[in-house]
């Protein structure tokens, strides 16, 4: 993955600080409100959608925020959440904090720190390939860790109806769709590698979002960090 470090670093910082200070500390936790986890759309977060000059598109799920750079088409800049904000509606339908989790009271640390980690043991594994890259950069503004990541280009079922009669990946949660991709494109027995990898690092989570395809038109996983429900791990 090449790109340009200092511009990316510089890029994120500049738009970073054009944040509130108190709101940017407080919106790098993700809320969910009544056990729903689904983030909840709150007027803290509303930076983290649409774009801006110098960002395309600002995405996230529940434990990481993507930004797409306009000038640097083959990166994305991902940010840890920091931890998830639990709410609860009052008699009066106020929101209420009653919970918070810090994710860095997991022994993985942050959800982006993990995919760093898992891809340096993908390139161990020469099963690198299989993941779009993701590993740190710097902190922002002295406090926010930055990531770069391969960017991808969203899954979407092709509509082939191959039959796939593939043991590979049976023991993991793999969408159908993707499996019949990823059977066209690759062999069996790297598949076999594949998944004996995800479960030996606790890889999970693999719905069709978290697949993508490279520059090369091959499917790899762009969300490798898995999800822990109930954050003990
Ligand atoms: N390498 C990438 N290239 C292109 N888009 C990406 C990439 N990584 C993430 N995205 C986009 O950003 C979204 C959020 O990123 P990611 O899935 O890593 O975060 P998350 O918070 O762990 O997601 P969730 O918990 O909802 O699965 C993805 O659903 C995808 O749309
Ligand atoms: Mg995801």
């Amino acid at each position: 993955m090449i790109y340009d470090k200092e511009k990316l670093v510089q890029e994120t910082s500049e738009f970073l600080a054009t944040i509130h200070p108190d709101d940017l500390m407080d919106s790098l936790y993700c809320s969910v409100i009544d056990g729903d986890w689904e983030m909840a759309d709150t007027e803290r977060h509303r930076w983290m959608k649409g774009g801006n000059s110098v960002f395309q598109t600002i995405a996230h799920g529940l434990t990481k925020i993507v930004l797409f750079p306009k000038d640097m088409q083959d990166v994305v800049v991902k940010i840890p959440f920091i931890g998830i904000n639990e709410y609860a509606y009052t008699e009066n339908d106020d929101l209420k904090l009653v919970g918070r989790v810090d994710f860095s009271g997991l022994k993985s640390g942050d959800y982006c720190e993990r995919e760093s980690t898992v891809y340096k043991n993908a390139v161990q594994a020469h099963l690198e390939k299989f993941f779009a890259c993701t590993e740190y950069v710097a902190d922002a503004l002295g406090f926010v860790p930055i990531y770069a990541s391969e960017r991808c280009d969203p899954f979407y079922s092709d509509g082939m109806t191959n039959r796939v009669c593939l043991s590979a990946l049976s023991g993991l949660d793999v969408p159908n769709d993707v499996v019949k991709v990823l059977a066209r494109q690759y062999w069996e027995d790297e598949l076999m590698d594949l998944e004996a990898f995800l479960l030996e690092n606790n890889v999970s989570d693999l719905h069709e979002g978290n697949w993508g395809y490279g520059k090369d038109g091959k499917l790899k996983i762009i969300d490798y960090s898995s999800f822990c429900e109930t954050f003990k791990d």
